[in-house]
C-alpha cells in the first residue's frame, strides 16, 4: 500500500502525577494502556506500525514492551517540552518525507478516545483546507490547565494557560494537543521553535503560530465530542476516564443484543465481541482478545481474559484464561482454565476442576475436584471426582492422552506420560503407570482386606 500519512505518537512523559514507576502511558484503562488506544486507533484509521513513530523518554519506563515490534522510536532523553519531542522524531519525519509522506499526524499517548473516525475526518479537513496544520480543538466545560485557541482574522494561535491574560483564560475553545500536519511544513518549522516562555520548554504550538513567517495557514477542526480528546494525568481522572469508557461498552453491548441487567463489577475491555442474546451477570471481568458467542451466560463473577466461549455455554463463578470453549458447554461453578485448553462442544466441566494446556472432545465430563493438566482427553469421556494427572516429575513435563469413551474412575492418578485407550474403564482409586489398551478395565489399588472384629478396643470410647 502506498501511504501518504504518518504519526508521530509522544510518550515521553514520566508517571509523576500517577505515582508510578513507569510511563502515564502504560496506565491502563478497562485493562489495555492507554498507549496501546491509541495505537489502535490509529490502526483502524489505516496507519501501519512503520508510519508511526513513538517518542519515548529513553528510560526503562514500561513503553517499549507495549509498541509492535517493527515501530520506529525516537527518544527524548530530557524532558524539554512537546515541540522538542517532535525535534526527537527528525529522522523518522526525514524519512517519510522520503517515502513520500505529505502529511504527519502528533497526537499523544495519554489520550486515549481519539477514534478513528476523528483522524479520518480532521484529515479531510486539513486536505480541503489546504491548511498547513490542523488543531483538532474541543469545547471545553472547563478549560483549565488546556492551551486556549485563539482565531484571529486567518491565523491561529495557542495560549499556554501559563502564558494566557485573564482574557484568554476565558476562552472555552481548548488545543487537544493533537494536529495534523504538512509534512514539510512541520520541517521547516520545527528548527526555528524558542523555549523563550514561562516554562522554558520547547512548544509545539508555536509551530502553529509560524504560518505568517512560514507562509503558511492554519485551521481547526473542532471535535464533536469532547471525551475524544479528554486526557488522564493522575489517578482521578484516570479513574473518571475508566468510568466513561466503561459506559461506552456497555453502550456498544446493549446496541447489540447483549443483556446486562446490572452492570455492577462489571467490565469490558474494548476489544471483546459479545453475541446477542448473551447475557452477562455482575462481577464479570472481560478483558483482552475475548469472544462470547450468542446466547451464553456468563456470571456471576467470572473472569475471562484471552477466550473465547462458544454459542449457549454457561461460565459460572470461573476463569478462563487463554483457552477455547466450544459451544453448548457447561463451566463452574468454580473452576480454572489456565492457557492453552480448547475444550469442543457439550464439555461439562464442574466445581474445583482445573485445566491447563489440555484438550478436550465433545461432550466430555469433568464434574468435580480434577486436575487436567498437559493432557489430551478424547471425546465421549468420564472423568471421575478427583482425578488427577500426574504431569510432572519434578523436572520435566509429560502429555496424558485418554482416548475416545474411556471411563477414568474417581480418585485415579494418570502418570504421565501414558495413553489410555478408548473405551477403557479404569477402576475408582487406580494409579494407571503404563498404557491402557482400548476397551481394558483396570484395577491397580491395594486389594481390601477385612478382619472380623478386628476394631473392638481400637476406638476410644467417649
Ligand atoms: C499540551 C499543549 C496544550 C494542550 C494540552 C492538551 C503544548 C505546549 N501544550 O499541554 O496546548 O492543551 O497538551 O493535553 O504542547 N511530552 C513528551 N515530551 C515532553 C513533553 C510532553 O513526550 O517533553 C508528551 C507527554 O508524555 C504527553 C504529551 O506530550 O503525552 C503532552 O504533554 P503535557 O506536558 O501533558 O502537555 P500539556 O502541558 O498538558
Ligand atoms: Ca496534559
Amino acid at each position: 500500500m502506498n501511504y501518504n500519512y504518518a504519526a508521530v505518537v509522544l510518550a515521553a512523559g514520566d508517571g509523576k502525577r500517577m505515582k508510578s514507576a513507569h510511563s502515564k502511558v502504560c496506565c491502563e484503562l478497562l485493562c489495555k494502556p492507554m498507549i496501546s488506544w491509541v495505537l489502535d486507533a490509529c490502526a483502524r484509521f489505516g496507519l501501519d506500525d512503520r508510519h508511526i513513530c513513538a517518542v519515548l523518554s529513553g528510560k526503562d519506563d514500561g513503553v517499549k514492551e507495549l509498541l509492535p515490534e517493527d515501530m520506529p522510536v525516537a527518544l527524548q532523553n530530557q524532558r524539554l517540552g512537546t515541540g522538542h519531542a517532535v525535534q526527537m522524531a527528525l529522522p523518522f519525519l526525514q524519512q517519510m518525507q522520503r517515502e513520500g509522506v505529505t502529511d504527519v499526524c502528533v497526537l499523544y499517548g495519554d489520550v486515549p478516545f481519539l477514534d478513528e473516525d476523528t483522524l479520518r475526518d480532521a484529515l479531510f479537513t486539513h486536505r480541503s483546507a489546504q491548511n498547513s496544520v490542523t488543531v483538532l480543538t474541543a469545547m471545553a466545560e472547563d478549560p483549565a490547565g488546556y492551551g486556549r485557541v485563539l482565531h484571529t482574522g486567518n491565523t491561529v494561535e495557542i495560549v499556554e494557560a501559563a502564558d494566557a491574560t485573564p482574557a484568554q483564560l476565558a476562552v472555552r475553545e481548548i488545543n487537544s494537543g493533537i494536529y495534523w500536519f504538512r509534512l514539510d511544513y512541520l520541517l521547516a518549522a520545527l528548527p526555528r521553535l524558542q523555549n523563550d516562555n514561562s516554562q522554558g520548554e520547547y512548544y509545539l504550538t508555536d509551530v502553529v503560530g509560524m504560518t505568517k513567517d512560514l507562509d503558511g495557514t492554519a485551521g481547526t477542526f473542532l471535535c464533536r465530542n469532547t471525551d475524544s480528546v479528554l486526557g488522564a494525568n493522575d489517578r482521578k481522572q484516570l479513574a473518571a476516564l475508566n468510568e466513561i469508557a466503561r459506559q461506552r461498552v456497555f453502550d456498544k453491548h446493549y446496541a447489540a443484543g447483549v443483556d446486562i441487567p446490572c452492570t455492577d463489577g462489571v467490565m469490558i475491555g474494548p476489544d471483546v465481541v459479545i453475541g446477542p442474546d448473551t447475557r452477562i451477570y455482575p462481577g464479570c471481568i472481560l478483558m483482552g482478545k475475548t469472544v462470547i458467542g450468542n446466547g451464553c451466560i456468563i456470571g456471576p463473577s467470572t473472569h475471562v481474559v484471552d477466550g473465547s466461549v462458544g454459542d449457549g455455554s454457561i461460565v459460572d463463578f470461573s476463569r478462563v484464561e487463554s483457552s477455547v470453549v466450544g459451544k453448548a458447554c457447561r463451566i463452574g461453578p468454580f473452576a480454572r482454565l489456565r492457557a492453552g485448553c480448547t475444550v469442543a462442544d457439550g464439555v461439562k466441566i464442574g466445581n474445583f476442576v482445573e485445566l491447563n494446556n489440555s484438550t478436550a472432545g465433545d461432550r466430555s465430563s469433568f464434574p468435580h475436584l480434577t486436575y487436567i493438566g498437559d493432557a489430551d482427553i478424547g471425546e465421549n469421556v468420564n472423568v471421575g471426582c478427583g482425578v488427577v494427572t500426574v504431569n510432572n516429575d519434578g523436572q520435566h513435563k509429560y502429555r496424558t492422552v485418554v482416548e475416545d469413551g474411556a471411563f477414568i474412575g474417581s480418585n485415579s492418578n494418570l502418570i504421565a506420560p501414558v495413553t489410555v485407550g478408548g473405551g477403557a474403564y479404569i477402576a475408582a482409586a487406580t494409579t494407571v503407570t503404563r498404557d491402557v489398551a482400548p476397551e481394558a478395565m483396570v484395577f491397580g489399588r491395594v486389594r481390601q482386606t477385612e478382619m472380623t472384629g478386628g476394631a473392638r478396643g481400637r476406638i476410644k470410647k467417649r
